[in-house]
């Protein structure tokens, strides 16, 4: 009988690793793109014809205005199509960047077509482009994740074209640095060297954020965390948002660094920053990893406080950007549950599930109630509580739960655990 007991022992810890294991939840980071290029390229030049009443629809400023009103809602062809259709003698900067600023929105950005419009610009005649220009032709490149060309037009806008690079653009071009497959780590790290020390620009927390991001996306923690040390400590630097702790979280959960984790998220909570989803998922991790249940217990109601995130960062989408806590949702759960089994406290993790029942989070597909019913029953294996087991095996028949190999892998380990108990 013995052998038997132990294989499925062996068996069900060997799933349950693969089961639990952290789950690319939490590294899905987006990426810092402007959404202020497109403002600032709409708000700089004023209406030269000085009628406002009622500006005609050939009017340079309604043009440029179309253009991007089509690069905003997708039409990215129409927005071009109007660009090219305007005689280039009479366009004008704020058309041509507007145009740019449709290629960045596109799905896929239009690299090429981008460059395009900006080489023509200086070949051609037609308006000079400006530090507008080169923020949205950045904007074009970091949604592409293109680091080496991004580098490479900091020197040309200078050089061909005489603009000297902002703070928007080192932005853009630090965030195509994190985009870039592999991230650019170095390179993300020099242009910020760069742009504080060599031309003397005051980047903020979105600059530094992206630079975080890189690091997080390459799976190098130590250099995220030693930017976030100097945010923190040194005055000439931004002072870190919840988006760098939020990042720094998912670094250290990528690298499985769970006690540096839960150490930031403390700062991070006593800065007065508010749990996303993300942190809290990063934060569950840990805690599923280290089997804390009293600490998973405490995050998941931290969830429930519906946390909406403030946004501090003038429109950009930064890496690891928070989406407002809706309460709890089903992967929150399940990791709640998993870290009570992992600490011994199975009435916990079936209080949780009930709890997850009653509330149905927003959007649980029938997958993730498996999901759910399933750490559950690998809770009742640790503690080898086979009748309970067998009782939420009929619980999700009842609930029409499919049950799939794992469940039933955990359901034999609840009765191999109880018999080694009783042994
Ligand atoms: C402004 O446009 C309106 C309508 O097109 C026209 O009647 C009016 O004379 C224009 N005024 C000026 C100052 O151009
Ligand atoms: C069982 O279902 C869960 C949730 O969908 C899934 O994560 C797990 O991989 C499945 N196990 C097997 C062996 O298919």
């Amino acid at each position: 009988m013995f052998p038997v007991t132990a294989s499925l022992f062996l068996l069900f810890f060997r799933t349950s690793r693969v089961v639990d294991r952290p789950t690319s939840v939490c590294l899905h980071a987006t990426h810092p793109v402007s959404d202020s290029l497109v403002t600032s390229t709409t708000t700089t030049t004023a209406p030269t014809n000085g009628n406002r009443s009622r500006p005609s629809p050939n009017a340079p400023d309604t043009i440029a205005r179309t253009i991007a009103r089509l690069g905003r809602q997708g039409k990215t062809d129409a927005a071009l199509d109007l660009w090219a259709s305007v005689d280039r003698a009479h366009a004008t900067i704020r058309q041509l960047n507007a145009a740019v600023d449709a290629c960045a929105r596109a799905r896929p950005a239009r690299v090429t077509h981008a460059l395009g419009l900006v080489e023509t610009a200086r070949t051609l005649a037609g308006p000079v482009p400006n530090v507008y220009t080169f923020g949205a032709l950045m904007s074009v490149l970091a949604r592409a994740g293109k680091a080496e060309q991004a580098v490479a037009w900091l020197d040309t806008m200078q050089d061909k074209y005489g603009v000297t690079p902002n703070q928007v653009v080192y932005h853009a071009a630090i965030s195509a640095c994190s985009k870039a497959d592999p991230p650019r780590v170095d390179m993300a790290m020099d242009l910020l060297e760069r742009a504080t020390r060599t031309e003397g620009l005051t980047l903020t927390v979105v600059g530094y954020n992206a630079a975080v991001s890189a690091a997080a996306r390459a799976g190098d923690a130590d250099v995220a965390i030693r930017l976030l040390q100097r945010m923190e400590t040194e005055p000439a630097l931004p002072k870190p948002d919840a988006v760098t702790y939020g990042t720094v979280l998912s670094a250290c959960a990528k690298t499985f660094r769970w006690n540096e984790l839960l150490h930031y998220a403390a700062r991070m909570q006593e800065r007065g920053f508010g749990l996303d989803t993300l942190a809290a998922t990063s934060m569950l991790h840990a805690c599923q990893e280290l089997g804390l249940a009293a600490q998973a217990l405490h995050v998941l109601e931290l969830c429930k406080l519906d946390v909406t995130y403030q946004r501090r960062t003038a429109g950009w989408l930064v890496a690891g950007r928070k989406q407002p806590l809706h309460g709890p949702d089903a992967v929150v759960y399940r990791l709640v549950i998993t870290a009570c089994a992992r600490g011994g406290a199975w009435q916990d993790a079936l209080r949780v599930l009930r709890e997850y029942i009653e509330v149905q989070p927003e959007r649980a597909t029938s997958e993730d109630d498996v999901a759910v019913y399933t750490a559950a029953m690998g809770a009742l294996a640790h503690a080898g509580e086979w009748k309970q087991a067998f009782f939420l095996l009929e619980q999700m028949r009842k609930r029409a739960i499919v049950p799939n190999e794992s469940t039933f892998v955990a359901l034999l380990a609840a009765c191999a655990t109880a018999m080694i108990l009783r042994s």
